[in-house]
């Protein structure tokens, strides 16, 4: 690549923020469900949506030069493949964490980058003064947008998680900090002889019967509100972990870890769901989302070993990696 081509091609990589936060409004006003039944002008869509016609204008064209919707000659919007994504009746909307992505209280985290790769601390509490489980109970709408999104992201994880792994073998299964209850939800319909138990924030499983409810599998599954930091609320035969251990640094894992290995039964299994990162010069979404977690959380994503790692500080071994897919791993261990 010539020195003018590599410029042009960086220039464009920094200005995808621009792409992206247009997405995340795009999702926020729900405009690929006023369209996903046919074609509308940017004036109806406004309207619809209570927006500027002409700035919506100025964000559905350059939508659709990116690819998302598609801009006839009469200036009538149409959905794309791509902008299908961000109908919210999708199976896999991609909606719920567009709309996330762009709340401003989380950018401002991201904008202070610099000062995390400068001190190693966190960006969110530098921004905010509290970190990121606290400001989400004080400000109920960003949880319940937060937990969308986790929700959504889970449904899509749980296809690639349920045809990598057999539940079956546990009769009781714990989700702890497993949100509003979407990947339990999937493996308890995918496994009818396992009951399940979730646990997260109370103010976050408050949403979750609904979402047991609508996969059949409301009376196999308790729903529990509680702080992983204490004690766990029953004990399992396996405990699934998903998207927890990178929220948090080693020292703070290990104390969760230990909660789990009390509540998991003898020949039980914990079952950790997490990207691994990749080596040099690969992996990509593990290494920023490894970035994502230094800005918003306080955590980091983590090699196969230093999982191993880990787990043992926390009493497990890890029996065995499975690689669910491009963006998880089930990282499988038994108690020590
Ligand atoms: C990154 S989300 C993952 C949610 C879910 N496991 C999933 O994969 O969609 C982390 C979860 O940890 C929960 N959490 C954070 N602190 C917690 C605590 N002290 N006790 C219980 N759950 C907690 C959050 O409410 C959130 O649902």
């Amino acid at each position: 690549m010539d020195e003018r081509t590599a410029a042009f091609e960086l220039i464009r990589m920094v200005n995808e923020y621009r792409v992206s936060q247009a997405i995340s409004v795009a999702a926020t006003l729900g405009i690929a469900d006023h369209i996903k039944d046919g074609k509308r002008s940017a004036t109806e869509l406004a309207s619809l949506t209570d927006t500027h016609p002409r700035a919506l204008y100025r964000l559905m064209r350059a939508l659709a030069a990116a690819g998302l919707f598609h801009e006839g000659e009469d200036e009538l919007f149409s959905l794309t493949p791509l902008g299908g994504a961000l109908r919210s009746d999708a199976e896999y909307s991609a909606a719920p964490w567009a709309a996330f992505v762009g709340r401003p209280y989380y950018r401002q985290a991201w904008s202070e980058l610099l000062y995390s790769i400068q001190t190693g601390k966190n960006a969110f509490h530098h921004t905010h003064g509290k970190g990121v489980w606290e400001y989400r109970a004080e400000h109920p709408e960003e949880s319940a947008i937060f937990d969308r999104a986790m929700a959504a992201n889970s449904r899509g994880a749980a296809a690639a998680i349920l045809a990598a792994y057999d539940f079956s073998p546990f009769p009781i299964i714990m989700d702890v900090g497993g949100g509003q209850g979407s990947l339990l939800a999937e493996v308890l319909a995918a496994t009818p002889g396992s009951r399940g138990i979730l646990f997260d924030q109370p103010h976050v499983v408050v949403r979750a019967a609904s979402v047991m409810a609508a996969k059949g599998v409301a009376d196999r599954c308790e729903i529990v509100g509680g702080d992983f930091f204490a004690a766990l609320p029953a004990r399992a035969d396996a405990v699934l972990l998903k998207w927890i251990l990178h929220d948090w640094d080693d020292e703070t894992n290990v104390a969760i870890l230990k909660n789990c290995r009390r509540a998991i039964h003898d020949g039980g299994k914990l079952l950790v769901f997490e990207a691994v990162l990749a080596p040099p010069n690969q992996g990509a979404n593990a290494k920023f989302s490894d970035l994502n977690m230094l800005v918003a959380p306080d955590g980091q994503e983590r090699t196969a070993e230093e999982f191993k790692s880990l787990l043992a500080k926390g009493g497990f071994e890890v029996t065995e990696i499975v690689e669910a897919g491009p963006r998880i791993s089930i990282v499988e261990g038994r108690p020590a």
